[in-house]
């Protein structure tokens, strides 16, 4: 079954939803609360509108195909990655995988005289901190998570201010916990808190902060898709056009950090669309994705295109802390959501999310440097507006 139907946005919301439920096998349960969502004040039959979100067509992912379940107020976005999916399908889809699915745990100690001691003791006691730290979570360890390795690091104050003059210098424990199919900050809060008496015992300081990272650099995913650059092709303007407009954007934001931002907020509005469907934590996502831009002291694109042959290669490499199990992915719209979707795991929903990032990106900058983004987004904004008025 494909997720590639011509004008799908154009059907009836009945045949919209007819295709959706024989797609992802959906129940009457499932059909009753899409309904119900119908119901609301402000639903809109526009577009791709089924009720609780929109959907999203076209997306061929390591050779599977999905509809898109994105909760976003702006239609033109789930019409803008759903036109450049059908396009990057005819270079034969994305292609992703997870390079790690580690989150990291913050355990900060101050007031430390010999940080070379206390560091030293406390690698000689990683085996029991980790033993202490998985004690918590027996289901994780079972399904082979849990906290997997730690390391000490010193973290020098930049202020010199009365405090850090006496504390001189900060001792930070790193807890590295394969979080699994969760999110994983109750997980990782959990065991910090668990592990802090014996590595307040071993090290002799005082506790600090004891937190989720939200920095997730161990858990990067990394997607990519080839577009034969004929069907880049954009009304009048030829595929080389819409290529070399598409260059000329990424060399802007590699250059230029007011340009950098906006590339990658148009990265996310397809991200945060996914993560807000499924119920998970957009604010993690956002910290996660930007912080890592500026991983390097100078905020970057997170996305890559370039010249490959005939074609167009897009990459977009990325952390993505995205969850299917844990906080509010059990709730009923997003757990209906994750069904459309037909994902098995995170690790699966996340390259999906990365996907659509990748997506909205290639609609945004192929439209920049051609007709400008105006033409499809207010016509489509202006019919929506009007929609609204009349219903
Ligand atoms: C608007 O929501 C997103 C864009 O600004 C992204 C971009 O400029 O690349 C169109």
């Amino acid at each position: 079954m494909t997720s590639s139907l011509p004008q799908f946005h154009q059907l009836s919301l009945a045949e919209k939803i007819k295709i959706i439920a024989r797609f992802s096998s959906l129940t009457k349960e499932d059909l009753k609360l899409i309904r119900q969502y119908q119901k609301l004040p402000d639903f809109i039959d526009f577009e791709n509108n089924i009720g609780p979100f929109k959907i999203a067509s076209h997306f061929l992912v390591n050779d599977k195909d999905y509809f898109v379940p994105m909760e976003i107020e702006e239609p033109s976005v789930v019409a803008a990655a759903s036109r450049a999916a059908k396009i990057i399908r005819e270079g034969g889809g994305f292609f992703g995988r997870y390079l790690g699915n580690q989150m990291i745990g913050q355990l900060q100690l101050f007031g430390i005289k010999n940080f070379q001691k206390a560091k030293k003791e406390i690698l000689k006691s990683k085996k029991e901190i980790l033993k202490i730290a998985n004690k918590t979570n027996e289901f994780l360890l079972k399904i082979s998570g849990g906290a997997k390795d730690l390391e000490v690091r010193k973290v020098n104050p930049i202020r010199k201010n009365k405090f850090s003059n006496r504390a001189r210098n900060f001792l930070v424990l790193h807890l590295f916990v394969d979080t699994k199919d969760a999110m994983g900050a109750n997980i990782v809060n959990t065991m910090l808190e668990k592990i802090t008496p014996l590595v307040k015992k071993i090290s002799g300081g005082q506790i600090g902060v004891r937190i989720i990272s939200n920095f997730a650099e161990k858990r990067i995913v990394f997607v990519e898709a080839r577009v034969p650059i004929k069907k880049l092709a954009l009304g009048k303007f030829s595929g080389e056009k819409v290529a070399k407009g598409i260059l000329a954007a990424q060399e802007l934001a590699e250059s230029d950090i007011y340009r950098a931002v906006t590339h990658n907020k148009g990265v996310m509005n397809g991200i945060d669309a996914v993560a807000m469907s499924t119920g998970n934590d957009y604010r993690a996502i956002e910290s996660a994705i930007h912080s890592f831009a500026a991983k390097d002291g100078k905020y970057k694109p997170v996305t890559n295109w370039k010249l490959e042959k005939k074609f167009l290669k897009g990459e977009i490499k990325i952390p993505l802390p995205i969850a299917t199990v844990g906080g509010a992915t059990g709730t009923k719209k997003a757990k209906l959501a994750l069904k459309i979707l037909r994902v098995k795991n995170a690790q699966e929903l996340g390259i999906v999310a990365a996907s659509v990032g990748l997506s909205n990106n290639l609609a945004a900058l192929s439209v920049l440097g051609t007709e400008g983004i105006q033409k499809g987004h207010l016509k489509l904004h202006q019919e929506f507006l009007r929609k609204t008025k009349n219903d």
